[in-house]
């Protein structure tokens, strides 16, 4: 392997470039497709931008998905070892494992998620959109995140795992601080505090749960995590939690950005709206064309098992390499004017769930819900515009997503 250089710096993780992170990425694209760049305080990291080379990357198995310890690099050295307990926590989810114990769960969880249990739920999301969005009258105000993109997700996945909904709200808190750690490249040890002790109050929730539901089993995931604990060697009691908790933050926080963020990109492309409200069968298109216009996770990231060369560069073991989804699904390359929103766009390969052995088990599920709930906005309120400032993207780039948006109904 050819010598490995210290390379320059490039900024990609500033409050600007995060509030619209697109002109940056066509500037690196034109560039090349490997990056060097400052991702937190004394943290830079090689990133990955071309579609190509980041879908390669995925299924490559000279890198790894365990990097929950890598999530604590951006922390200062001496406050790191506060926080083992959480690098631990999150090293037990199935994202951030490797074959053959990833395969042997992945393969059993899988049934959870068949697209016939996904389907199975369309009347109950349908009938829950409706309940949300029938009381609401034309020409009033509404705050689309608050009221309906975040509670939604949560709701359907609260439910899927047999949880009771009015727990959503201090659910919907424990995921936000989850959140705010792991998709802040940013992140801070008050950050890392508090994701730490939501997770340790989300195991005791499961603790507990999983205890009431061993004696009385029913057809949701809780259900079927048990019968795989019970079943073999595949699962630890407390991995049964972790998949838990994975399941609750990954099946909200990423699906309430699909709705937010594709509303928000609907509502600056009135004439594209026009011809979705008119065509309701354009809404498969529009959902794949809103997840690669805005994606919801904008990177991933693996560590490299051993030295290998990444897009010509040589990069030693142990380094990590962040997957730059969100510019892989802008790049020239792969996409046909990318930086134009086309709901009709044909043959749209994005990689808004990932790639490989770790594609996302949730990707149906989240385009069903990403489906009804887009379209009945779509169609219940014609006259919908935005209303009061300009949205903010809040600082979880990972998982990008708006703090707020207000909108006229
Ligand atoms: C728009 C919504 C969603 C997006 C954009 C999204 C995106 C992703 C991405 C990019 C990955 C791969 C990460 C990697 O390779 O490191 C992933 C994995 C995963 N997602 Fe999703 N996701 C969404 C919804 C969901 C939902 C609804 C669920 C479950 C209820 C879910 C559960 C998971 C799980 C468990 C994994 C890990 C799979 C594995 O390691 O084998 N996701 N998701």
């Amino acid at each position: 392997m050819s010598k490995v250089i210290a390379p320059g710096k490039k900024t990609l993780f500033s409050d600007e470039i995060l509030q619209d992170p697109y002109p940056t990425y066509a500037r690196l694209h034109e560039e090349g497709p490997l990056h060097y760049v400052d991702a937190g305080s004394k943290w830079s990291v090689w990133s990955i931008f071309s579609h190509a080379e980041c879908a390669s990357i995925a299924k490559d198995p000279r890198l790894s998905a365990k990097r929950a310890k890598q999530m604590l690099l951006p922390l200062p050295l001496s406050r790191q070892g506060e926080f083992s307990e959480l690098a631990r926590m999150f090293g037990l989810w199935l994202i951030f494992m490797d074959p053959p114990e990833h395969t042997r769960l992945r393969k059993l969880l899988n049934k959870g998620f068949s697209p016939a249990a996904v389907e199975g739920l369309r009347p109950q999301v349908e009938a829950i959109v409706d309940q949300m969005l029938k009381p609401l009258q034309q020409g009033s105000e509404f705050e689309l995140m608050h009221e309906f993109a975040n509670p939604l997700p949560v709701r359907i996945i609260l439910e899927m795992l047999g949880i009771p909904h009015e727990l959503r709200d201090t659910f919907v808190d424990w995921s936000r601080a989850i959140a705010m750690f792991r998709g802040n490249p940013n992140r801070t040890v008050e950050d890392a505090r508090a994701a730490q002790d939501a997770l340790i109050e989300l195991t005791e929730f499961f603790r507990k749960t999983v205890a009431e539901r061993r004696r009385n089993k029913g057809n949701d995931l809780i259900s079927l995590l048990i019968d795989i604990e019970e079943e073999g060697e595949v699962l630890t009691e407390e991995e049964l939690y972790a998949q838990c908790i994975a399941l609750l933050f990954a099946g909200h926080e990423t699906t309430r950005n699909l709705i937010g963020n594709g509303m928000y990109t609907l509502l600056q492309n009135p004439q594209q709206t026009a011809e979705l409200r008119e065509k309701p069968e354009m809404i498969r298109s529009a959902v794949e064309e809103l997840l690669r216009f805005e994606s919801p996770v904008q990177f991933t990231a693996r560590v490299l098992k051993e030295d290998i060369e990444v897009c010509g560069q040589p990069i030693r073991k142990g380094w990590t390499v962040l997957c730059m989804l969100g510019a892989a699904n802008r790049d020239p390359k792969q996409f046909k004017e990318p930086n134009q929103l086309d709901l009709k766009r044909l043959n749209n390969q994005h990689l808004a769930f990932g790639a490989g052995l770790h594609f996302c088990i949730g990707a149906q599920l989240a385009r069903l819900e990403g489906q009804i709930a887009i379209l009945n906005l779509v169609q219940r309120f014609p006259q919908m515009r935005l209303t009061g400032p300009r949205p903010v993207w809040a600082s979880t780039f990972g998982l990008r997503g708006l703090e707020s948006l207000r909108v006229i109904l």
